[in-house]
């Protein structure tokens, strides 16, 4: 098959390349940077130096691939967290679920493309009502935080066009990256202290391994209907129970506690959701549907090895 993957240089990306390679699909890797051009070299593809906001660039790049699938993995994450000004902090990434969505679907459309895979997001997104665990015929959040209201539009955008476009459109929404580049900031906090866990720490969270965002990508070139999946591993978790188990993987005092009405004052409304009302998804349909299965089921085994390798111990899974 051949494949156009935007964001291509990015973490999943980086993963998900050699993996395409390596399954005899011919890629085409898109990156706005010349400098990152060698290293997509490196992994096999075709580079492509594109910015996935510009229609007309995105079009002829498209066009010039001639592929059989189109991946889009374009976020902007890679700075600060900032979770009081949530939305500020998704403002780019917001702009590439939507317009940037619609550059690269209608190009992929232009240009024959049967399959159009797009990256969301599951966790916070969900409803904060009812059971512990959604699936995706639950609703999403009729009432998010308000500094998440346009992050939470722009993947209700993405989840809408996507399975509706004139081809095969599928929407992966990943749960929380962990893995090699993709949970640094995150042990970052943990190991200065400065992720407390906030009220009771009752908010669920989905995680997903970097490696099995890449195969469940590879899964979805070949299976499954156009809609929406939760690619997550098989293992929600309250924060109460997986922030001080990771807190002691990776050598960190465990987390302070603190009250909601200091949690509010220092981080803010949406920091106090994830904390404390959030809910996790299941990965039923993506088993069933695109027959894929996690490599690291359980974050347990996962932040035990998996923030610096790829593959779990043999036999641990
Ligand atoms: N589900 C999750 O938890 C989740 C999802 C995504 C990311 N993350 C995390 O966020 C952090 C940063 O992610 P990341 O390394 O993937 O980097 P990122 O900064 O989010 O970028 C991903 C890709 O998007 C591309 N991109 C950004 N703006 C673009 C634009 N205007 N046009 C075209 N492409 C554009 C970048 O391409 P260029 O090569 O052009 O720079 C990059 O390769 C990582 O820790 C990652 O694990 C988490």
């Amino acid at each position: 098959m051949r494949v156009f993957v935007a964001g291509a240089a990015g973490a999943i990306g980086q993963r998900l390349l050699p993996e395409l390679v390596a399954q005899g699909h011919q890629v085409t890797a898109a990156t706005r940077n010349p400098a990152k051009v060698a290293r997509l070299r490196e992994l096999g593809a075709e580079p492509a130096v594109v910015d996935g906001l510009d229609a007309m660039a995105v079009g002829e790049a498209v066009a010039r691939a001639e592929p059989d699938a189109v991946v889009h993995q374009m976020t902007a994450l890679a700075g600060d967290t900032d979770m009081r000004h949530f939305d500020r902090m998704f403002a780019v990434t917001n702009r590439l679920r939507t317009r940037g969505t619609d550059h690269l679907l209608a190009a992929a459309a232009a240009a024959g493309a049967k399959r159009f895979i797009a990256q969301s997001y599951t966790g916070w997104p969900n409803i904060r009502q009812g059971g512990p665990v959604k699936t995706e015929d639950d609703p999403l959040d009729p009432d998010p935080p308000a500094a998440q209201r346009e992050s939470l539009a722009a993947i209700e955008y993405v989840e809408r066009v996507v399975p509706a476009a004139p081809l095969q459109g599928i929407v992966l929404r990943y749960g929380a990256f962990y893995g090699p580049g993709a949970s640094d900031a995150l042990v970052d906090l943990i190991r200065k202290r400065r992720l407390p866990i906030i009220g009771d720490g009752a908010g669920v969270w989905s995680f997903l391994h970097i490696s099995d965002a890449a195969t469940a990508t590879i899964a979805a070139l070949e299976h499954g209907g156009p809609g929406v999946y939760n690619v997550v591993d098989d293992d929600p978790a309250r924060v109460s129970e997986w922030l001080p188990f990771l807190a002691q993987a990776v050598g960190a005092k465990p987390p302070l506690r603190v009250p909601v009405w200091l949690g509010r004052l220092a981080a803010g409304e949406v920091a106090v959701s994830a904390m404390t009302r959030i809910r996790g998804s299941s990965n039923a349909r993506a088993k069933r549907e695109l027959g894929w299965q996690p490599a690291w089921p359980s974050w347990r085994e996962g932040f035990s090895r998996g923030l610096s390798d790829t593959e779990p111990a043999r036999g641990a899974a």
